[in-house]
């Protein structure tokens, strides 16, 4: 898909091609960390409106269960922008040198200096690129208020270890992804997601996800991918009315069980990609069965 497949409405696909054309013109130390393409959807909304809202400033909140591509999503944004992704992995270890850098003593000609290090938060507001902040919530719920300035209509931050107001350069914008059910995560302050847009990522199914495997798995055999996609099918239909968890479904562990089917029987791929990871054994046996009816 290319940007004028994204149906912008009226001035807004000029104004990313203005966008993309600014940047491209600029170089960047930073060329390495565009994304590529690879998201794809049924749902066509789901990329233009984080487009649209990106374009117009907004911070995007991904919210969706795991391996539903919210991080491939952000890099094909990153992409279509052109824009570098600065990402930060959230942990409850995190804390604001990791976000915003971090003084170090460094030695030249014989004497030392003290050197800031600057993190993702401040190396995307400088240069005004895009900053990913992976897993919002599993972050301790302490740590991210300290980018409440930075998300909203006063892009600033003051940096407390070096006093400095930092002031994001235009084209700075932060996209967010979340997954609520995860263990270990916290909800999410509400001021804090009170500063996003939010854009809901479903699983992909039907040809839009046989089109996915068949671009990306080592399983090649088209009939067999048909019967993967049919496997997801009916796994989200359990997990919609609660006999699986929504987890059971995702697509990262399809996708690792269509590659795995390319060297062994489609039913031990899914046992080790996807029954496996399960813990209750009324659940794996469920998925068994799902598996009997289709494979041999
Ligand atoms: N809609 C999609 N388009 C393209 N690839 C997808 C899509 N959904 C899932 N995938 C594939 O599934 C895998 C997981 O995707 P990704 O890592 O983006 O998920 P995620 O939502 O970020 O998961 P997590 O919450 O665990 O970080 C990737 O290999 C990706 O290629
Ligand atoms: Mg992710």
């Amino acid at each position: 898909m290319s940007i004028d497949d994204l149906n912008l409405p009226n001035g807004l696909l000029e104004k990313l091609k203005n966008f993309r054309n600014n940047l491209l013109n600029r170089t960047s130390d930073y060329q390495h960390l565009i994304g590529n393409k690879g998201y794809t959807s049924e749902n066509q909304e789901i990329v233009s409106d984080a487009v649209i809202a990106l374009l117009m400033g907004k911070n995007v909140l991904l919210k969706g269960p795991t391996g539903s591509g919210k991080t491939k999503l952000a890099e094909y944004l990153s992409f279509l922008f052109q824009q570098p992704l600065h990402s930060i992995n959230c942990s409850v270890d995190l804390d604001a040198e990791a976000l915003l850098g971090h003084k170090t003593i460094t030695y030249e000609n014989g004497h030392s200096e003290i050197e800031f290090i600057p993190g993702p938060v401040t190396k995307a507001a400088v240069n005004g690129h895009f900053l990913y902040i992976d897993e919002i919530n599993v972050s301790k719920p302490e740590t991210l208020p300290i980018l409440n300035g930075i998300l909203d209509y006063r892009r600033t931050v003051t940096n407390p270890f070096t006093g400095e107001l930092l002031k994001a350069s235009e084209g700075f914008n932060v996209i967010a992804a979340i997954n609520e059910g995860y263990i270990g995560t916290v909800p999410l302050n509400e001021a804090l997601k009170n500063r996003f847009v939010v854009i809901e990522v479903p699983y992909i199914q039907g040809d839009t996800l046989y089109e996915m495997l068949l671009n990306q798995s080592e399983q090649k055999d088209e009939e067999l991918l048909k019967s993967f996609v049919q496997f997801s099918a009916d796994l989200v239909q359990q997990t919609s009315t609660g006999q699986l968890s929504e987890d059971a479904a995702s697509i990262r562990a399809l996708l690792d069980a269509a590659d795995l089917s390319a060297y062994m029987p489609p039913k031990r791929a899914i046992q080790r990609a996807v029954t496996d990871k399960l813990e209750d054994q009324r659940e794996r046996t469920l998925i068994h069965n799902i598996a009997d009816t289709l494979f041999l």
